[in-house]
């Protein structure tokens, strides 16, 4: 049987393990908050850009709906940036096929801006690599005025 004072050593030596543990976690990486996506159930490439979101950090919550264009109503995402998924994260709107790195820029930025958005669905984007093909392409920044500008070219 451990004795009392054995399994006081052994406590605090895992409380002292958990401590370095989760001092670890915050010095790899900035805690990201997580990212909410809406898609149509039948959208596959929609799918495959949760799937570059979690291998690049994201915890995602999937929100499956037939009705995309009422969510791109509602947050209110310009005509001309749209594309299939919607998503959001902390305070922002993600539209498209934006690549994950450049969500935590803008995360870490705090950039003044609604979001950020791939129009359209370019060959080559994260999601979108299964034709071969990679197109160039714009990731926009739009700001509340409507105010559009290039965010990073790919
Ligand atoms: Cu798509
Ligand atoms: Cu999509």
């Amino acid at each position: 049987m451990i004795s009392r004072r054995g399994w006081l050593r052994a406590s605090v030596a895992s409380a002292a393990g958990l401590l370095v543990a989760s001092d670890r976690l915050l010095a790899d990486a900035p805690v990201l908050p997580v990212i909410t996506v809406y898609k149509d159930p039948s959208c596959g490439c929609c799918t495959k850009w949760v799937k570059h979101l979690s291998a690049n950090g994201f915890v995602t919550m999937v929100r499956d709906t037939p009705d995309m264009d009422e969510i791109k109503r509602t947050m209110q995402v310009p005509a001309a940036l749209q594309s299939c998924h919607t998503a959001v994260v902390g305070a922002y709107v993600v539209e498209g096929h934006v690549p994950a790195g450049l969500i935590k820029k803008m995360l870490a930025e705090k950039a003044q801006i609604v979001g950020l958005a791939v129009p359209g669905m370019p060959n080559g984007a994260p999601g979108m690599e299964t034709s071969g093909k990679a197109d160039k392409y714009d990731v926009i920044a739009w700001e509340r005025s409507g105010k559009t500008r290039v965010y990073a070219s790919r």
